[in-house]
């Protein structure tokens, strides 16, 4: 991609006067702000109306930012960038004293990434500093992976959205808790627990229930508002024409009437096109979005727990 730095200029002038801008990433477009800046912090929870107990990450433009955020680094933090950054992973570890309250919700630790996306890059090298970007929609829908899908959910609360296609991973990073004794998965993304184990040498743990508040841990997240239902395939049968289905198998039957979208069953390509389908669903008056179980699988982990969440309000 060649990158116009005209836009990029536009944003850091807008950070650096402690303004929102919606930023494209790897996993999925962030509402980013100067993550020293504590007014520009509160923005973010404003406009995404969140509630001030959930933390943000901050994005840094390479390895070499994380101590000037984080203290006692272990070395399998050192280990884990090295092979995995820039990309679709979180490192949560203690924090230096001086982070904000604002934007750890209060928690001794702070989550650090360096995304993968030549224009994030572009904007953090230029910005010099940290941004706090959490996914660019409103808390509890669905994030988007478009910069169309950011002016939809943020259009007249964001100061910039900057253009930079379709998201390549399409789901949130995976978020990895290196401040305890036992690494620990708190959020499973498409960078596996055997990636991770593999650089490690070590098993890591996966937390189910969470003490640390973990937004995506709620159950409702990640929703549509249409209702949305997991269904195996002896449920089809039960769709009526009110409903959309989404599948990653072709050879299913289903009732006649039934909308069908047919996603890859490729993991990979499933969790490119999820949210951007999710989307496009839901604006279509359909009275529920039925979607087909993925398989219980180590790559299909993160996609299953998007989906328990999407559907956790009906
Ligand atoms: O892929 C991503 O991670 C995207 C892109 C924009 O980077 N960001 C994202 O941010 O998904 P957000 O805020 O929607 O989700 C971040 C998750 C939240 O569940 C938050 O609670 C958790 O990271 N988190 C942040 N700091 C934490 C901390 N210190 N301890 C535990 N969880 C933390
Ligand atoms: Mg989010």
């Amino acid at each position: 991609m060649t990158l116009n730095t005209a836009p990029i200029q536009a944003a850091v002038a807008i950070l650096q006067a402690g303004g929102l801008v919606g930023l494209p990433t790897e996993t999925v477009y962030g509402l980013a702000a100067d993550a020293s800046n504590e007014a520009a912090i509160a923005r973010i929870y404003a406009a995404k109306g969140r509630p001030a107990d959930h933390p943000l990450i901050v994005h840094l433009a390479g390895v070499a930012g994380l101590a000037q955020w984080a203290k006692n680094i272990p070395p399998a933090a050192f280990k884990l960038a090295e092979a995995f950054w820039p990309g679709p992973l979180t490192l949560i570890l203690q924090k230096q004293p001086w982070v904000s309250d604002l934007l750890t919700a209060g928690q001794p630790t702070v989550g650090l990434r360096v995304p993968a996306h030549p224009v994030a890059l572009a904007v953090l090298q230029a910005f010099g500093g940290g941004l706090a970007a959490p996914s660019a929609n409103q808390f509890t829908h669905v994030s988007p992976t478009t910069a169309a899908a950011v002016l939809e959910e943020l259009a007249g609360r964001v100061d910039l959205v900057l253009e930079g296609g379709e998201c390549d991973v399409g789901l949130e990073s995976t978020i990895l808790d290196l401040s305890g004794a036992t690494p620990t998965i708190l959020r499973p993304g498409m960078l596996s627990r055997d990636a991770i184990e593999a650089v490690l040498g070590v098993k890591v743990a996966v937390r189910a229930a969470s003490t640390v508040r973990v937004p995506g841990q709620h159950v409702v997240h990640y929703a549509p508002s249409t209702p949305c239902a997991l269904i195996t395939e002896a449920g089809l049968a039960g769709l009526s024409g009110t409903s959309a289905l989404i599948t990653h198998r072709r050879d299913v039957s289903v009732p006649p009437g039934v909308t069908v979208h047919v996603l890859s069953s490729d993991p990979q390509a499933y969790a490119h096109d999820l949210y951007r389908v999710l989307r496009e669903l839901d604006h279509q008056g359909f009275q529920q979005i039925a979607i087909l179980r993925v398989p219980d699988s180590p790559e299909w982990e993160a996609i299953q727990d998007r989906l328990q969440k999407a559907a956790g309000r009906s």
